[in-house]
């Protein structure tokens, strides 16, 4: 079978299926690159130079790697000049950084963790980048933070890029979700897995445990029944795993099924949950559905959720669809 490439997928969803417009797929393409580069940088390590920290604080609160910044600026210089975006916002800025005068601008509004569980990466585990593609309300030319606060079920595009053993790149342009990977020889992305279906149950999940004492009634109730295993209500024994990169527990998700909870508790409740909402829940959520899988906060799917704020955070609960139900279930029920 002959291999299909990144381009010709996007050229495809775009001439046959009609699924996606020219500039959609340019974008995607720009981005796709730019998680090239950073694949580049990352692989080389201690070698680079590029590990440690910076020694700022970014608008999380969070120490920055020295990673996180240059994988920022790459997705930025890759992007900004191209004429597809009008703004672009990402998890290590504070406001959007607005294209230069100097370049067309597009119709598209561009969001992302430019790298995602960044504590992973001075001891070599993998890390990705996640973004998220939604398009500039019309006849706005100089889009300010309100005009990126658009519900998950806007996005025209999400994906990430895993840079583990393999850099792989996982896409959805709402046709379902497809998998990359990247041949280093060749420097281009093949597809290597086309729609993606995540098992509707599970015997995994993916959670802190180390926040167990914090957890709300709902979450403390589904975690006991699932270490209670086969002499428990569930009737069966489950295994846990926990790699502290989002991108890495919802690829093992994508690959096996599974349950996946950073959900809101007594520790971050004044923040309104630990991961963001346009960085991370919104995209991974529109990659999961795409799946087949489920997208919860416990109380409403996440790509129903009115954004408030560029930098909001949420309570997410994503994966295998039934066990994420009966998570959702469990809020609702006294
Ligand atoms: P980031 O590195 O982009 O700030 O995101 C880290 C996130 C996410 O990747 C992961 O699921 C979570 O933080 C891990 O949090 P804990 O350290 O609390 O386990
Ligand atoms: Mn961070
Ligand atoms: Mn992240
Ligand atoms: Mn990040």
């Amino acid at each position: 079978m002959k291999a299909v490439s990144l381009s010709r997928y996007l050229i495809e969803e775009q001439r046959a299926k009609g699924k996606i417009p020219a500039d959609l797929r340019l974008l995607i393409e720009v981005v796709a690159r730019a998680c090239k580069s950073i694949s580049s940088a990352i692989s080389k390590g201690a070698l680079g130079g590029v590990l440690g920290n910076v020694g700022t604080i970014n608008v999380q609160g969070e120490a920055q790697k020295k990673l996180d910044v240059l994988s920022n600026e790459i997705l930025l210089e890759a992007n900004e000049w191209g004429g597809h975006l009008a703004a672009i916002a990402s998890e290590e800025m504070d406001d959007p950084h607005p294209i230069p005068h100097r370049y067309p601008k597009g119709e598209y509004l561009l969001v992302f963790d430019p790298l995602d569980g960044s504590s992973n990466i001075d001891v070599n585990v993998a890390v990705g980048t996640i973004f998220s593609v939604l398009r500039c309300p019309e006849g706005v030319t100089e889009p300010e933070p309100e005009h990126f606060l658009q519900p998950g079920v806007r996005q025209v595009a999400a994906g990430y890029c895993i840079y583990g053993p393999s850099t792989i790149l996982v896409l959805t342009v709402g046709d379902g979700t497809v998998m990359f990977t990247l041949d280093r020889d060749l420097g281009s992305f093949v597809l290597t897995q086309d729609s993606v279906r995540i098992p509707e149950d599970t015997a995994e999940f993916a959670i802190n445990a180390s926040n167990a004492r914090h957890w709300d009634a709902p979450v403390k109730r589904y975690v006991d029944e699932c270490l209670a295993g086969k002499t428990g209500v569930r009737g069966k024994d489950f295994n846990m795993r926990w790699v502290a990169s989002m991108v890495a527990d919802v690829h093992r998700i994508l690959t096996r099924g599974g349950i996946f909870m950073y959900p809101i508790d007594a520790k971050c409740r004044d923040k309104g949950g630990r991961l963001r909402l346009m960085y991370e829940a919104n995209p991974m959520a529109l990659i999961i559905e795409q799946a087949g899988g489920a997208a919860h906060t416990g109380y409403e799917r996440i790509l129903d959720v009115q954004p408030l704020g560029l930098h909001q955070r949420i309570s997410v609960i994503l994966g295998s669809k039934h066990e994420v139900e009966r998570v959702a279930l469990y809020h609702r029920e006294p």
